[in-house]
């Protein structure tokens, strides 16, 4: 008994004498482990007399015991120990002023898109989408563009290689010249499970090889359609002039259509605003003051949607006729905030769009521009 007294006693000075975790366990392995000193003492009390073996039996579990609470007593002192040192070398200075955070902005392109979004939807028009790599169909032979007509030319296109596995016109890839080509999967997607009336707009990335101050090869347009069956061209101008004069926020802003040509409409028009140039050669939109130059501007293409092109989605042109209008919107997005070269809206410089850009929190009401 009197050896179980000494072994606890020297035990519990070894389990306070480990001064880090790593010590800590070789003791508790040393004294607990399969050949540990406890251990070795059990595997005796085979050899014993029943009455011994009992008493010694009894001491030793207790030993045991206490020496295996001892050690967890010592294991979560030292992760205390441990957590200290750590809390004092680890303290953050929260008196440090904290770094400038740079703020984002909205590029104007995304901007001018949402402002399109809420006038049209205000007007009862949905958003639709396309892909910007298109076929020959989409992009051109459903719009009304004969085989070798040079309207296909007017729109420097670029084509992709031939994609083998596939014949025709759909054979032939293209990066969309114009999102048009989304009017074409519009009016056939409705035309497979329904029938008109369509009201969408959409907007996206098109492709033409240009490049100079007022041209890029990858530009944004955006397309208005609407088809019903009674739709004329006094909805179209109707439509337009609203849009534009809440665009650029001026009630009384100068809209002429020009009659022009595009194989998708009949009749086609072109809508100019008006303008007078400034003294100092800039420019300002709306109607000239007397004595001063009524100045005219191109900003969309417009029309009736063909007969052919309703004829071509799967639309019955006796039944139903419709407008359809687009343009770009970097440019009208240079006129509305006074943006001077077209190249710069992809130049990716952030002190352009810190320039440029909306806030993200605090940007002008998007359908007024006020
Ligand atoms: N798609 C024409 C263009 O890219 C614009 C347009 C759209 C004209 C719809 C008429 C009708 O120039």
């Amino acid at each position: 008994m009197s050896d179980i007294n000494a072994l606890k006693t020297e035990l519990s000075t070894e389990i306070e004498a480990a001064t880090d975790l790593a010590a800590l366990d070789e003791v508790r392995v040393s004294v607990l482990g399969k050949k540990g000193r406890i251990t070795a003492l059990m595997k005796t009390l085979g050899r014993m007399d029943p009455e011994e073996r009992k008493t010694t039996g009894q001491a030793l579990n207790v030993l045991k015991d206490e020496i295996a609470a001892l050690i967890k007593r010592q294991e979560s002192a030292l992760k205390k120990q441990a957590m200290d040192v750590r809390l004092a070398s680890e303290t953050l200075d929260i008196s440090l002023p904290p770094r400038p955070e740079r703020k984002g902005h909205v590029h104007p392109i995304s901007q001018t898109i949402e402002e399109m979004v809420t006038i049209f939807a205000s007007m009862g028009f949905s958003v639709a989408e396309g892909p910007d790599i298109e076929d020959d169909w989409h992009n051109f032979t459903a719009l009304n563009f004969p085989p070798g007509h040079p309207a296909r030319e007017m729109q420097d296109t670029f084509f992709l290689p031939d994609d083998e596995s596939e014949q025709g016109e759909r054979a032939k890839k293209l990066l969309r010249t114009h999102t048009s080509s989304v009017q074409i999967r519009n009016m056939t997607e409705i035309a497979k499970t329904g029938a008109p009336p369509i009201k969408t707009i959409c907007f996206g990335r098109t492709y033409r090889s240009d490049y100079d101050m007022t041209h890029t090869p990858m530009f944004h347009q955006m397309e208005c359609l609407f088809i019903d069956k009674d739709v004329t061209m006094a909805h179209l101008k109707g439509c337009l002039t609203d849009f534009v004069r809440t665009f650029f926020a001026l009630d009384d802003l100068p809209v002429r259509f020009r009659p022009s040509f595009f194989p998708f409409v009949e009749p086609g028009a072109e809508v100019d605003i008006g303008y007078v140039k400034n003294k100092d050669g800039s420019i300002k939109l709306g109607k000239a003051p007397e004595g001063q130059e009524q100045k005219w501007m191109e900003i969309l293409g417009s029309g009736m949607v063909h007969p052919n092109v309703l004829k071509n989605c799967g639309i019955d042109p006796e039944e139903y006729q419709g407008f359809a209008f687009g343009c770009g919107i970097e440019r009208i997005a240079m006129l509305k905030y006074g943006i001077p070269d077209l190249r710069t809206f992809f130049d990716c410089d952030v002190r352009w769009l810190a320039h440029y850009g909306f806030s993200s929190i605090d940007r002008p009401n998007a359908a007024t521009g006020q």
